[in-house]
């Protein structure tokens, strides 16, 4: 098990700046080859530029690296399709899926267009859905795969101004758990970094000099590459990465009540109950694939 990435394949989306970028550049130190793919547009998502991409490409090689750019977007299936054609075409294989392109449309639900909700949307949620699809047979049919999602403390706390991209974000999780599920007997591993960066999309934001001074990017990437790589045995993490500190994120269940359920239950019992379903301190991490504590508080009844 090597933490090296020698001879593996990684596609990278939105790798043409910011955090991509930096996740292109030390995927490519530890060894991968690399699809550099940036649409090249503005940070709500409008245009588009081969010049992000190609630059990125270009720094790798100059570092004795091996990449391809590719430009298309990733909110078509078409575009999905093309950018792991890509990999395929240019080294036979992909072994590692970065999704991590991504575009801001902050406004209040109040005065939110529903054009922009689509649009956060497209890039965030679609565009993880239809690169992942895309490598999806590929890996599970080479028994190899690392995929690594790029949420937000937007959509695992929520933050004001943010519905689309927070629920766009958590969405996103939502995949990640039913995926993590489905990949991990081909040894096909889905988890996801909530990252925290100073780059263009957050540089304008208001938010304390002194603090995003502290916020490198390339400071999130090597929980990325830790991920991507054959050391990473995990599926279903999230991994806050920011400044240097490292974290993870996780659902609790707490303990509950559980009544008798052959009698009546009153809206009176819940409320007299309310405190301890609802009280954190008995909670446990919730585990894949099962119901929960359903049977657990069962099984407490005659007890
Ligand atoms: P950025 O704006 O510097 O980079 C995003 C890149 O994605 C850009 O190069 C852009 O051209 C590309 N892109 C946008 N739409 C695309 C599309 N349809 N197809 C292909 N490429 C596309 O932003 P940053 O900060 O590097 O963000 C990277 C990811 O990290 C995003 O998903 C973002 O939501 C997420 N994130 C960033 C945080 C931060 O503190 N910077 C915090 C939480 C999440």
């Amino acid at each position: 098990m090597t933490l090296r990435l020698d001879g593996r394949v990684a596609v990278i989306t939105g790798a043409g700046a910011g955090l991509g970028r930096q996740h292109a550049l030390l995927l490519a130190k530890q060894g991968a080859k690399i699809v550099v793919n940036d649409l090249g547009g503005s940070v709500n998502g409008v245009g588009g530029d081969h010049a992000a991409a190609d630059k990125v490409v270009a720094e790798i090689k100059a570092m004795g690296g091996e990449a391809v750019p590719n430009y298309d977007s990733v909110t078509s299936a078409e575009g999905g399709a093309n950018i792991i054609k890509t990999a395929v075409d240019a080294f036979g294989k992909v072994d590692i899926l970065v999704a991590n392109a991504g575009i801001l449309r902050d406004k209040s639900f109040a005065k939110v267009e529903l054009s922009d909700f689509e649009a956060v949307f497209n890039v965030h949620y679609w565009g993880t859905v239809h690169t992942a699809r895309a490598a999806w047979k590929l890996m599970n049919e080479q028994q190899y795969g690392r995929m690594i999602f790029t949420t937000s403390v937007a959509g695992t706390s929520g933050n004001f101004g943010q519905t689309a991209y927070g629920s766009a974000k958590e969405g996103m999780l939502g995949l990640m758990r039913v995926l993590a599920i489905e990949g991990r007997k081909n040894n096909v591993l889905i988890n996801a970094i909530s990252p925290g960066a100073l780059t263009r999309m957050t540089d304008n934001l208001g938010m304390d000099d002194d603090f995003m001074k502290k916020l490198d990017p390339g400071l999130v990437s090597p929980a990325v590459a830790w991920l991507a790589s054959e050391r990473c045995d995990v599926t279903a993490n999230v991994i806050t990465a920011a400044a240097g500190g490292f974290g993870r994120v996780h659902y609790f269940e707490t303990r509950g009540v559980q009544f008798d359920y052959t009698k009546p239950v009153t809206v009176e019992m819940f409320d007299e109950a309310f405190a301890r379903i609802a009280d954190l301190t008995t909670a446990d991490p919730t585990t894949a694939g099962t119901e929960g504590k359903m049977q657990e508080r069962l099984d407490t009844l005659g007890k």
